[in-house]
């Protein structure tokens, strides 16, 4: 029986209406991520769907791609979510339950997602909210809501894609309340990012029930990136700045970045709108063979540092001179901001770029910091003057000191620990799971949630740039069986004082024989 949320659409549509807009800064009560903590910064990681499409792709594809993010230094940037989209990864057996497809994924999609917890990336699935998926390949999850988000959190997922196709004559809100509903009940946090391609106007309702939300159609079609495409996309999401923010935000669809087509400056504009819209980073292209340039486009950790900045406010078109957009409207963290120029023409372009513009005073005398050039001018009052190429852009982040501080990017050597009692007597295990800030800002210490099983016991200690979690397993007194604890650490930006988001990770316990106390 499919249940119906309480909550009617009109009451969550009026009420999302009055948390979303400009100025907000913090998930505010009533959001998804009030509750979870999780996506406070735009998610970032990598998809197949843009260049595989369904075919091609099984375990030993995304596993490989896994082990490219860590080689390639992506992990370390912050890509930190993966897994199949539309990739035949399970059907539905006649019990109704979902199955996985082990002649694809043959450790099973709990293998699977363990064997990309232990790489330290997150794991990432697909479902979609109607009777099938898009390419009708997988069932959706339509009357079987509960089933399905248990399923997902048996399987360890940490972020579902919710397609929006074969949904005739249901109600959007309706629908997508029930599938967090359902996660909710399922016990297990996961990122929900809603795809209706703008259907259903979700910027207005979807922060209550998830995350981000797609605003567009498909970017291109698998394997065919398409530039005058993704640049619709960006028009159409640029519309959408007001209702972005900490746990709320305007999808305009996996990057393109890297992909067979584009030349290194779209790339490296591309990438720069993305990052300025405060949009999703989810890559799409093939990391295990990708350039040296791509790499870099994809890793800059400045130009990162704009998208993943805790204000989390989405840039702007502020005004557009001949084929030149400047783009602003992105305050960050520390109190500088981040101003784009990008030349759509075919030829080079001169553009000023005004302090007034950006609602600064002309005399106040500003440094601007290249981020793509990595090189830094000024003092300058009144404003500069950039050249930018054809397709490319000038990237720069503008501040009264020369200082431009990164925000904490983390990145950790395993999401899941797993130990095993083999011993009749007590004995206490170890596990410890290191956790990188990238940032340029020292964190204060995670706090470890409440809530966990007597069992385990938890400490954070330090370990240069990095903290380390202790986890120590009691086994006194524990019945042979298989444990399981989902441990949450809390912390907050250390420059702006805002919550980040939350960290998760799995602690698995076997114990092989009962233990005595
Ligand atoms: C839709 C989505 C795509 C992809 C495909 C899979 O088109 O928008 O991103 O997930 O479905 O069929």
């Amino acid at each position: 029986m499919r249940r119906i949320p309480s909550l009617a659409p009109a009451v969550l549509l009026a009420a999302a209406i009055l948390v979303s807009g400009p100025g907000a800064q913090e998930p505010a009560a009533g959001l998804r991520a009030a509750h979870d903590g999780l996506a406070l910064t735009p998610p970032m990681g990598w998809y197949p769907w843009n260049m595989f499409g369904e075919e091609p792709q099984s375990e030993a594809l995304i596993k490989e791609i896994a082990d490219a993010l860590v080689a390639s230094g992506m992990r370390e940037a912050g890509y930190a979510y993966v897994g199949p989209d539309e990739g035949i990864c399970f059907s539905r057996g006649a019990d109704g339950r979902l199955t996985p497809n082990f002649a694809r994924y043959p450790s099973g999609l709990r293998g699977l997602g363990d064997y990309i917890h232990g790489l330290g990336l997150k794991y990432a699935l697909y479902t979609d909210a109607g009777t099938r998926t898009c390419s009708t390949a997988m069932p959706g999850t339509r009357d079987h809501e509960f089933d399905d988000m248990r399923a997902f959190a048996d399987w360890r997922a940490d972020y579902i894609k919710i397609d929006w196709c074969n949904t005739e004559g249901q109600d959007i809100v309706r629908s997508y309340a029930a599938l967090d509903e359902a996660q909710r009940a399922a016990g297990r946090p996961v990122v929900h990012s809603l795809c209706s391609w703008g259907e259903g106007s979700p910027w207005l309702w979807a922060a209550r029930v998830g995350h981000l939300w797609r605003t567009t159609a498909d970017i291109c079609a698998p394997g065919k990136a398409d530039w005058p495409r993704a640049l619709r996309m960006v028009s159409a999401n640029e519309r959408l700045a007001a209702y972005a923010g900490p746990g709320r935000w305007n999808d305009p669809d996996m990057m393109i970045v890297g992909m067979p087509g584009p030349s290194d400056a779209q790339n490296r504009s591309l990438f720069s709108l993305w990052c300025m819209m405060a949009a999703p980073l989810i890559a799409g292209n093939d990391v295990r063979t990708m350039t040296p340039e791509t790499a870099a486009i994809l890793t800059n950790p400045e130009a990162i540092a704009i998208d993943q900045d805790p204000l989390g406010r989405q840039g702007r078109i502020l005004r557009t001179d001949g084929n030149v957009s400047i783009w602003g409207g992105k305050p960050l963290f520390d109190g500088s901001q981040a101003v784009l120029a990008f030349n759509q023409g075919r030829y080079p372009a001169d553009a000023r770029i005004a302090w007034k513009d950006l609602g600064l005073d002309p005399g106040t005398a500003c440094y601007a910091r290249n981020l793509w050039t990595h090189r830094t001018q000024g003092p300058l009052t009144g404003g500069l003057s950039v050249g930018v190429a054809p397709d490319d852009v000038v990237f720069l982040r503008i501040a009264p000191a020369d200082a431009f501080p990164l925000p904490p990017i983390l990145s950790a050597d395993s999401y899941r620990i797993a130990l095993r009692a083999e011993s009749r007597s007590p004995r206490t295990l170890t596990g410890s799971i290191k956790v990188t800030n990238g940032g340029s800002a020292e964190l204060p210490f995670w706090t470890v949630g409440g809530g966990l099983p007597r069992w385990l016991s938890v400490r954070v200690v330090k370990d240069g740039q990095s903290q380390v979690f202790v986890n120590t397993v009691a086994t006194a007194g524990l019945k042979k069986g298989l444990y399981h604890a989902l441990v949450r650490a809390d912390n907050v930006e250390p420059v702006s004082g805002l919550p980040m988001t939350s960290l998760y990770y799995d602690v698995d316990l076997e114990v092989v024989r009962d233990v005595g106390r």
